[in-house]
Formats: C-alpha cells, sequence, structure tokens
C-alpha cells in the first residue's frame, strides 16, 4: 500500500498520508508526503493544497521505532517536509481528525491553516518519551497560542481535545461534519482571498514574546526542577520556548534541534522509550494471536473478603460489572463490605468521585455466605488465605457449582497453580490474577499461565486487565512468579549487607536515591516483616540450602513487624507513617552481627545499588532462561508497575542493557570475591554469559539508540 495518496477536488489537491495503526511519519510517508507535495505545488491546474491522515486520524507523529536507526535520519526528514508545507505558494490547510500528536501536530503547524474535526485531540507528547518537540513545535506553537498555553501543552504531554484551541490562531475552524469536506471548502476560499491581493498566515511570522514570558519561564523551571529532578526533557522543552520567544524564528529551530538531539542520546530518553514499547509488548502473547475469541465477562465473583479480596472487587465495581464477595461467616463478610464502603466514602470526601457513582457502584456489590449464588458468574477471582489446603477445598467446590465456561482464577502469591487447577476436572479454565496490594490502586496484574490454561481463557483474562485498567504481564508457574521471585533475591542480598555493616537505614537511602519510591527496609515495615518471616521458614523446609541472613527473623521475634505492629526495621508513632530509626533495632542487628562473627566493613551506596538491582537482573534472567517472562521488557514493566523500580531507569533489564551486559557479568564475579559474600548467588546467570559474550543486550526491541 502507497502511504501517499493524492486525489483532486475540483482546484484542490487533497493529500492523505499514512499507514495504521498510527500514521506515523516513518521515512516512506515523509518522502512520499514530500514528493505529493511538490507535485500539488507544481501543478498549475492546483489552486491550494489539503493535508490529511487516514484511518480516521492525522497521526501520532514520527516513528518511535526508527530513532536510533538509518531509517531516523533518511531524507527528508520531518524539517524538511514542514519547509516544503511552509513554503508552499498556494494554501495549504491541515484537515485533522482523531489523533494529532508530536511530529504530526508539528506537520499540522507548518500549514497556513487547520481545521479539526470534533472529536480530535492535539499534543505534544514528546516529553513522556524523555524528547522536545522536535520539529518546529517548540517555535510554532508558542507563536500560535502564546508561551503560557504552550508551556501546558508541551510539559503536561497530554492530548488536549481541539476544542480547547478553537478562536486561537491555531484552529481555523472546529467542523461538525466531514473535516476534510470543509477543509476543502475552506482551501479554495483562500485561494480566492489569496489572488484578490491576500496573504498567507504562517505561524513563523509571528512572535511569542510577551511581558510575562520571563516569570512564565522562571515558574515552570522551578516546577520542573522540583518535581522531575531526574528527568532532563522537560526542562530543555522549556529552554526551547525560550527560544521561541526570543530568539529569531530560524535561529530558534536551530536551537530547538540542538536541544533534542541532545535529549535523544540520554540514557533516561533510551528508557521512557523502552518503557513505551515494553508496555505496549507485555499484551502480546506469542502462541495466543490478537483473534483468539473470549469469553464475555458480565459478571463476576471474589472469594474471600479480606485485604486483596475487597480490593479485587472494587476493580469490578469500578469497570461497572457485578461482582458476588463470598466469605465464611458474617463477621468477615461485613468487615469487607465496610472496607469497600469506606474506600469509596473516602474518595468521594477527597472530590475524586461523585456520590451518586459511589452509590451506583456499591449497588453492583452482592455480597453473600452461599456458594449457590455465584455460579452464574462469568470469573470467580479466589483471594482465601495463603495456604494450599484451604485453596484446595475452594476449587473444589468452585468445580462443582461454578458454570460451564467460567474462568476459575487464583490471587494465590506463591503456590503452585497447575496443583490448584489438578483438583478440578476443568484445569483448562483455571489461571493465576495475581494482584498487587492495594489491588484497587496498582496497576499490575501478573497473569498466571498454568500449564493447562486454555488460550482462550489467558485472552479473556488479559482482556479484562485492560478493563480493569491493569498492566498485565503474563508469567509462567514458578515460586514468586516474576515479580516476588526477584525481589526474593533482591531481599536476601538487603539483609547480607546489614549482616556485613550497613545499616537499614543507608540502604534505604542509597536505593531511594537511585529512584526507587521506598528502600528495602521500609517497604517490608509497610507490607509487613510476618510475611517473609513465613516465607523463610517454609523455604527452610523446602529449600534447607539456600541461606538466608538470621537478622529478620530476629527483628521478627521481636513482635517487631512493621507499621502495622508500630515497630518494625523502624520506629513509628500512633498515627505517623514517618520511619525514625530504631536504638532496639541497632542494638539487635549489633548484637547478632557478634553472634555471626562477620567482620564489619563499610558498605558504599554504589555497592549497595550494584548488589541490589544485579540480584534482580541475575534472577531476571534465570526467569527469562525458563520462559517463566516471555521478554525481558515485561520483566521492566513488572518492576515498573508493581515495586516502585524508576520509570527513568527503565527497569532493571533496560538498566543492565544500559550498563551493558558485559559490565553487569564483570561486576557480578567481583562482588562474588567479597570475603563474605555468597559466590553461587553472584554466579552470572547463563544468559548474562551468553549476551556478555555476543555482546547483546536483553532488550532488544527497536528504543535503542
Ligand atoms: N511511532 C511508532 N509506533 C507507534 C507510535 C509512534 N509515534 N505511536 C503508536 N505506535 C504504535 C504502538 O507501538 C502500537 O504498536 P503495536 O500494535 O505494534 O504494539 C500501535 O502503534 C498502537 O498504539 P497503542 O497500542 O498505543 O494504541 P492506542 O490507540 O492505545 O494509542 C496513541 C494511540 C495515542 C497514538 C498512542 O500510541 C501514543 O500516545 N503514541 C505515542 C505518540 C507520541 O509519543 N508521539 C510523539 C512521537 S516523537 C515525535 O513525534 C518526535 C518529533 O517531535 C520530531
Ligand atoms: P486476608 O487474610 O486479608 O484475607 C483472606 C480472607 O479470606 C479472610 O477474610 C478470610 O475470612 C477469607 N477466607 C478464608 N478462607 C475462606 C474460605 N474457605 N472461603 C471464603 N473465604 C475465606 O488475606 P489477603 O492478604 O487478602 O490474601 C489473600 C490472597 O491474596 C492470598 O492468597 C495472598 O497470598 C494473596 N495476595 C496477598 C497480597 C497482599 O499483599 N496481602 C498481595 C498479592 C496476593
Amino acid at each position: 500500500m502507497t502511504t501517499v495518496e493524492t486525489s483532486r477536488s475540483g482546484p484542490i489537491a487533497v493529500i492523505r498520508f499514512g499507514e495504521p495503526p498510527v500514521n506515523s511519519l516513518g521515512a516512506a510517508t515523509r518522502r512520499g508526503l514530500a514528493d505529493a507535495l511538490n507535485a500539488a505545488i507544481a501543478d498549475p491546474e492546483i489552486r491550494a493544497i489539503v493535508l490529511a491522515g487516514r484511518n480516521g486520524l492525522f497521526s501520532a507523529g514520527a516513528d518511535i521505532k526508527e530513532f536510533g536507526t538509518p531509517a531516523m535520519l533518511a531524507a527528508p526528514n520531518l524539517h524538511e517536509v514542514i519547509a516544503v508545507v511552509e513554503a508552499s505558494p498556494k494554501p495549504v490547510v491541515a484537515a485533522i481528525e482523531g489523533t494529532c500528536l508530536g511530529g504530526g501536530l508539528e506537520l499540522a503547524l507548518g500549514a497556513n491553516y487547520r481545521v479539526a474535526a470534533q472529536n480530535a485531540k492535539l499534543g505534544l507528547p514528546e516529553v513522556k518519551i524523555g524528547l522536545l518537540p522536535g520539529a518546529g513545535g517548540t517555535q510554532r506553537l508558542p507563536r500560535l497560542i502564546g508561551v503560557e498555553n504552550a508551556l501546558n501543552v508541551i510539559l503536561g504531554g497530554e492530548p488536549v481535545p481541539a476544542k480547547l484551541f478553537a478562536g486561537s490562531p491555531l484552529l481555523e475552524a472546529l467542523v461538525p461534519g466531514d473535516v476534510v469536506e470543509a477543509a476543502v471548502a475552506l482551501a479554495l476560499a483562500k485561494a480566492v482571498e489569496l489572488a484578490a491581493g491576500g496573504r498567507l498566515p504562517r505561524a513563523r511570522d509571528r512572535s511569542a514574546a510577551g511581558p510575562l514570558v520571563e516569570a512564565l519561564l522562571g515558574f515552570a523551571r522551578t516546577t520542573a526542577r522540583a518535581g522531575f529532578a531526574n528527568y532532563p526533557a522537560p526542562l530543555k522543552c522549556i529552554d526551547a520556548i525560550e527560544a521561541a520567544a526570543t530568539q529569531p524564528f530560524d535561529e530558534g529551530l536551530a536551537t530547538e534541534r540542538r536541544l533534542f538531539t541532545e535529549l535523544m542520546f540520554t540514557p533516561v530518553s533510551r528508557a521512557l522509550r523502552s518503557a513505551f514499547f515494553a508496555e505496549r509488548a507485555a499484551a502480546k502473547i506469542a502462541d495466543v494471536p490478537e483473534s483468539t475469541p473470549v469469553r464475555p465477562i458480565a459478571s463476576a465473583a471474589v472469594i474471600g473478603a479480606g485485604t486483596m479480596g475487597t480490593g479485587i472487587a472494587i476493580n469490578f465495581l469500578n469497570a461497572g460489572i457485578p461482582v458476588y464477595l463470598l466469605e465464611v461467616g458474617q463477621d468477615a463478610l461485613d468487615k469487607g463490605v465496610a472496607r469497600i464502603g469506606d474506600t469509596y466514602a473516602g474518595q468521594v470526601k477527597k472530590g475524586r468521585l461523585k456520590p451518586a457513582d459511589a452509590e451506583a457502584r456499591g449497588k453492583l456489590l452482592r455480597p453473600t455466605l452461599s456458594y449457590d449464588d455465584i455460579g452464574g458468574a462469568d470469573i470467580v477471582i479466589e483471594a482465601v488465605f495463603e495456604d494450599m489446603a484451604v485453596k484446595e477445598k475452594v476449587f473444589t467446590t468452585l468445580d462443582r457449582v461454578m458454570k460451564p465456561g467460567a474462568i476459575l482464577a487464583s490471587n494465590t502469591s506463591t503456590l503452585d497453580v497447575n496443583r490448584i487447577a489438578a483438583v478440578t476436572k476443568r484445569p483448562a479454565d483455571v489461571i493465576g490474577t495475581h494482584f498487587f496490594s492495594p489491588a484497587n490502586i496498582m496497576k499490575l496484574l501478573e497473569v498466571v499461565r498454568g500449564s493447562a490454561t486454555a488460550k482462550d481463557v489467558l485472552a479473556t483474562t488479559m482482556r479484562l486487565a485492560r478493563t480493569l485498567k491493569k498492566t498485565a504481564v503474563v508469567a509462567g508457574v514458578c515460586d514468586g512468579f516474576i515479580g516476588n521471585r526477584m525481589l526474593e533475591q533482591y531481599l536476601r542480598q538487603a539483609l547480607f549487607m546489614v549482616d556485613e555493616g550497613a545499616s537499614p537505614q543507608q540502604i534505604d537511602t542509597a536505593m531511594e536515591k537511585f529512584g526507587f519510591a521506598m528502600g528495602p527496609f521500609r517497604v517490608s515495615d509497610l507490607a509487613g516483616n510476618d510475611i517473609g518471616f513465613h516465607i523463610r521458614k517454609r523455604r527452610a523446609i523446602e529449600h534447607p540450602d539456600v541461606v538466608y541472613s538470621k537478622v529478620a527473623d530476629k527483628l521478627c521475634e521481636l513482635g517487631r513487624f512493621g507499621q502495622k505492629s508500630g515497630a518494625g526495621w523502624y520506629d513509628y508513632k500512633p498515627g505517623d507513617r514517618t520511619a525514625y530509626p530504631s536504638p532496639v533495632v541497632d542494638e539487635m542487628i549489633a548484637a547478632y552481627r557478634l553472634s555471626i562473627g562477620v567482620a564489619q566493613r563499610r558498605i558504599d551506596s554504589a555497592e549497595i545499588v550494584d548488589r541490589l538491582v544485579y540480584a534482580l537482573v541475575n534472577e531476571g534472567a534465570h526467569i527469562l532462561e525458563e520462559g517463566i517472562a516471555q521478554r525481558a521488557s515485561d520483566i521492566d514493566i513488572v518492576y515498573l508497575t508493581g515495586y516502585g523500580f524508576p520509570v527513568w531507569r527503565g527497569g532493571p533489564m533496560c538498566y543492565a542493557d544500559e550498563i551493558g551486559v558485559y559490565g553487569v557479568a564483570q561486576r557480578m564475579r567481583a562482588l562474588a570475591r567479597n570475603p563474605y559474600g555468597d559466590p553461587a548467588f553472584w554466579t552470572p546467570a547463563p544468559l548474562i554469559e551468553r549476551l556478555a559474550a555476543e555482546g547483546r543486550a536483553f532488550n532488544t526491541a527497536g528504543a535503542r539508540s
């Protein structure tokens, strides 16, 4: 299919461009556009030009997949195409419908006039992938809508409904009907005006200067420094907008181009681009095509109204799906229902939810003590105690009561989904749905594919995840799936470092400086130190060979389970979540260190970060090799959306790529030489060795440049 086609409407050339799904402006489209524009300009019978996208949208902008490849540089670049538009002696009208983002909007800004359909959304989202609008957007937009509005659009990065620009020089008209037809009519009228001695308006001829500009830029810089300290793009966006207000147009364009190129080669932009593609890749399953039929999900049931069950139920209520909530006793059921009510009441109080919506959602909740009620639900999610015997009993009952074709899901965080499936006569309908706490807030959903799980069950669950506004990642069956299995190695290392001389505060501070929302000890205090305590007890039986520091067990023996018991690795005051260093814990750690006779040493922040992040990376590599995760970028998504890994570092595997897998392997070998180190722990996974030897990266998506 040709990417650009020209048709004629009387003396107007209508140039339609783009390829599904988003009409991105890749090399072939740019070339086609330039050729079509030049042909129309040269054609004596053509008096004006209309530029329109295809497939119901204008364009999502430059082709991000081309970044870092020769295609990105292939002539004509977007600047050159826009220059042809802008230099046209014949009026050019951009006909905008649907999405018009990034380079797409920049192309439209080069035209003399823009008309938009009611559904059009305009935006410059480059900042979200660590860039700035690099095809004139920072120069033309402030000239059309003013510096303040341009700052909002460019720094916000969000698509803005076209109607908000109605009446500004950005938009000649907002049209109810066919936008191309309206653009053709406008083009004809403007051609007539021009022939009668009119002038063609161009964004470049306008000024963005103004008395408030300096103050606006100063305010924007202060906000960007405070809110986006680790992100270079916002400040450079502001620099570029400043150039629009203070430099002649062509000089401003050159400034923009320089700043764009600088950003393109930052690790942060690479990481954000990697995350963009990772998020989209996670929805794809190699052997389950997107055309796989899905089962309808119009009703749901949740077993267990505890912490997770209530959070999971809220997801369904928010999506408008009626949900049964089943408990063993009235008391527990009442508590669960009350927790859901409190959640909605809190949202109403904060003004995040209208009272009528809260009421409507509450009406979809069906609390029950009887399995007889739930048999007709399309999906049931079990969230009872993490105990195989209890879960087996629940699934035996579900097998008996649920209608044929219902999906039977378990929210287990560690147990074997295949074993759970095996107690039913329909293992193909059984799947794991591992929500994260608080389940109504956390984006991540690990979808655990059992060995017998049917493809349509998997496809339906992935579709449901989207309905529930979750980011789903498929994981195979293993202890801890992707996220918690890696976390266990991370926490083991954190505790080893306490044995060797680092304090919990020091480790937390190092990881928070690295960019984690919270360090491992503050997280443990929040989640409950007893969880790890139970896991270690189970491990001692199942895997007696795996070495753990006992320091966390000593903490639990003191009853310090974390925030919920008012004391953990830190001290807490009633009603205050601030973590205060604890002299009791310091004493306990000192006594424990003496008892194990480990020589103490100072561990610096760099070592802390390396040991914790490479513990994640090495386990991630094992997980990939075993096929538990489909691709490295899925692991990144798990850590970005479920574990507070800094987004601007792109996830643990992306971070390892940034360092270079060879460098990671070398560092692991050095860590193995630590006198108290565990050489087995630091043996690079075979995949790391292989990638290091071949000079390859974990993530092979086109985001690396
Ligand atoms: N380049 C390449 N591929 C793109 C793309 C782009 N700009 N935008 C979207 N895609 C791809 C996605 O990767 C996805 O591919 P897949 O089907 O193989 O996974 C497909 O298009 C559909 O995308 P979504 O799944 O995201 O579809 P949605 O309908 O949910 O969203 C969208 C559509 C709003 C356009 C969203 O994709 C989006 O926000 N895209 C990014 C837009 C952007 O950042 N534009 C700026 C690009 S940089 C630029 O223009 C530089 C310039 O200033 C010089
Ligand atoms: P919880 O203890 O808060 O809630 C469990 C609920 O199940 C209780 O209300 C209990 O009365 C009920 N219950 C027990 N047996 C039952 C049965 N036979 N029938 C019906 N209800 C029954 O536990 P929580 O934290 O909600 O955990 C539930 C599941 O979710 C576990 O498998 C856990 O591993 C998993 N999970 C927990 C996370 C967390 O952070 N709490 C995160 C992700 C998964």
